[in-house]
């Protein structure tokens, strides 16, 4: 008798998520690798003065077992603010999540099984392909242009369970799709009978102005909706959600419970007594300005030291550049050597399920200065060369 993992279960983008995490925590190294906010962003008093209020007025609450939905309050709060952005999912219909990320879990868990198709953006999201990879599933590309996937290119992938997309500031492409092109997949998604999941942590980080609806707008009903609260408030809160269509509420409901029970009260509280008076505005605002001018720099630091044949497009939002190099370009095999060198990136290969071009990288610029974006960079490019 011996342990036997399943047929899946060798997931070789986590230990990439792990690398990532460990060079974030590198001291010395200009990491641009790891999606993580900016600790300066983190609003400390506020969230010190929410946990003295939760405890001094809802601990029985905060401190006790609680419902699998999440907290009522909460799941309002997210449906109001959903409705703000043109999507529609009454609070009976928002699930409160352990980040975000649980929510693609618990989308693998209820609509994917051995063999099952999954319709994915190329490149796409590494840890959302590690969350679906234990299912069995198998991946099918959905043909993309610059502004995402291609309308009528969905039929081909008409018998997936469901196309997973992220519309807005896409992770790692930076990329944000128009809002002639969300009517448009949300139409012929709706034809086709092929189900959405719109995954959107990064919709409030914009620079350039305000994003289109999202996707869930047009169709909520064929639509799942991810969010988070991870990169308005804190990723180490762990609070996301899943706003879900009634037909599948009940499902994943139950496979929550089964899991993990609920989402921590406590936390759940905190974040509530944090944003219930409106105070992401003023918070958000900040954020964004200090975020634009992290973005401008790498703008700025690519166009200054980058070999005249990489290519790259600026996000008008989000947290990524993602940078294509000459065919026969290896970044992979750069990684080490940039590391030694004092600086860190992700290949781009990690972002695809199968057949992985290698010639990409995504490079990260919320969290580290305006100086060291520079720095690395400069570093990065020389190697380049
Ligand atoms: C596209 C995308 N979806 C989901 C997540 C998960 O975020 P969280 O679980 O912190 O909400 C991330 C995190 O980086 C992401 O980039």
């Amino acid at each position: 008798m011996s342990w036997t993992p399943n047929a899946h279960a060798g997931l070789m983008e986590q230990a990439m998520t792990r690398k990532i995490l460990k060079m974030a925590a590198t001291p010395g190294l200009i990491s641009l690798a790891g999606g993580m906010p900016a600790p300066e962003s983190f609003p400390v008093d506020e969230i010190k003065a929410a946990v003295d209020r939760v405890l001094t007025d809802h601990s029985a609450t905060a401190l006790q077992y609680g419902v699998s939905d999440g907290y009522q309050p909460l799941r309002e709060w997210v449906s109001a603010d959903l409705a703000a952005k043109g999507a529609d999912y009454p609070p009976d219909q928002i699930l409160i999540t352990n980040g975000s990320q649980q929510a693609i879990s618990l989308a693998s868990g209820i609509l994917l099984e051995d063999g099952a198709k999954l319709a994915i953006e190329t490149p796409t999201y590494l840890a959302a392909i590690s969350t679906f990879r234990p299912s069995g599933c198998t991946f099918v590309d959905m043909p993309c242009d610059e502004d995402g996937p291609i309308p009528a290119e969905l039929r081909r992938v008409r018998d997936a369970r469901f196309a997973y997309i992220i519309p807005t500031f896409q992770n790692p492409a930076g990329r944000m799709i128009s809002a002639q092109r969300r009517q448009a997949i949300s139409e012929t998604a709706h034809e086709l009978g092929l189900p959405l999941f719109e995954d959107n942590p990064y919709g409030e980080l914009y620079y350039d102005g305000e994003p289109p609806a999202p996707l869930a707008s047009f169709d909520p009903e064929n639509t799942i909706y991810g969010g988070s609260f991870s990169k308005v408030l804190s990723p180490g809160m762990r609070i996301g959600y899943v706003a879900l269509p009634k037909k599948i509420y009940g499902d994943f409901l139950n496979l929550k419970s089964a899991v993990d029970v609920h989402t921590a009260n406590l936390i759940q509280l905190i974040v509530y007594e944090v944003v219930k008076d409106g105070f992401l505005t003023t918070h958000l605002d900040k954020v964004r300005a200090r975020y634009k001018v992290h973005r401008d720099a790498m703008d700025a630091a690519l166009k200054k030291y980058m070999p005249a044949d990489a290519v790259w497009e600026t996000p008008a939002g989000g947290m990524f550049f993602w940078v294509t190099l000459p065919e026969g370009t290896d970044t992979g095999a750069l990684l080490d050597t940039a590391v030694k060198a004092g600086v860190a990136f992700v290949p781009g290969e990690a972002f695809y399920a199968v057949d992985p071009p290698k010639n990409s990288l995504r490079l990260s610029f919320v969290t580290v200065s305006p100086e060291q974006i520079d720095a690395g960079v400069k570093i990065l490019a020389e190697l380049l060369r």
